[in-house]
């Protein structure tokens, strides 16, 4: 049975149900926290029960459908393109371990390459983001309209200090835009952007999980998002990426080039 996008959107807004409320309970549990690729690279038993959570909905409703999770990362693994889910469980997992409001869920929906839904819910303000290919993005359900051109020299930016502040390119963006602000939380930075809020969002180092969905909305908010170089971004890849209002992104393609991890 082939199920449309509108079935596929409802029976994710349901399931958002049980994963909120139960992510909410956690915060007064003790938690698990182990280290993974550094000493800031931290990951607990929430992160993984929320995504086990959300793959047994999807294998529920859509037994062949693959799955590419990042605490479960699987994309060498996959068979088809045909239906590929991405799962952020927790995305912003510093700040929900030092509990500070800024974390959220992201899940995308690709058939075929094409990204058809992504979802952000923002879990301290219960607000749920979600995009549908060529219908719009949404923020509980009234339509987002796209921002108005912001230029760098107007635009607040996002990008990580931490591991930034070295970089030459890093100086250069600061000197050339409003001002820095960073939440560490890519879903909830890039929703200041979908808002023209901030005129951009910078990333590196970023797993499909991270920025999938980031793709669908940006494509349905007519905003501009690649890679540091200008080329497209690849949702099984990750990578390096710039999500950033179409009156700035010119500018800081050029500030970007050549940059070096
Ligand atoms: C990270 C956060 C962070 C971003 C990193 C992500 P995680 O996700 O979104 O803001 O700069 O690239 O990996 O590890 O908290 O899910
Ligand atoms: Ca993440
Ligand atoms: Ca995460």
């Amino acid at each position: 049975m082939v199920s449309s996008l509108m079935e596929i959107d409802m029976q994710v807004k349901q399931g958002f149900k049980e994963i909120i409320s139960f992510i909410h309970q956690s915060l007064s549990t003790e938690l698990t926290i182990e280290t993974k690729s550094n000493r800031r690279d931290l990951v607990s038993n929430i992160d993984k029960e929320v995504e086990a959570m959300i793959r047994a909905k999807i294998k529920e409703h859509y037994p062949s459908h693959e799955i590419i999770g990042e605490e479960t990362k699987q994309t060498e693994e996959l068979q088809s393109l045909e239906h590929v889910w991405t799962i952020d469980p927790i995305d912003g997992t510093t700040n929900f371990l030092k509990q500070i409001d800024h974390f959220c869920v992201l899940i995308s929906y690709y058939e075929n390459n094409v990204g058809k839904l992504g979802y952000i819910y923002d879990v301290m303000n219960d607000d749920l983001y979600h995009a549908m290919e060529n219908e719009g993005a949404f923020l509980n359900g009234v339509k987002i309209i796209s921002p108005a051109p912001i230029s760098l020299e107007d635009g607040l930016v996002s990008c990580d200090i931490g591991r930034w502040h070295t970089k030459s390119n890093f100086a250069k963006l600061v000197n050339q835009c409003f001002d820095i602000r960073n939440f560490g939380c890519g879903g909830i930075d890039s929703i200041h952007v979908f808002h023209g809020k901030f005129a951009a969002f910078v990333n590196s180092d970023s797993g499909p999980w991270d920025l999938a969905a980031q793709l669908i909305f940006a494509k349905e908010l007519g905003l501009k998002m690649s890679k540091f170089d200008g080329s497209p971004v690849d949702y099984l890849v990750g990578g390096d990426y710039i999500l950033a209002n179409a009156g700035c992104y010119e500018d800081i393609v050029s500030i970007m080039k050549g940059y070096e991890s």
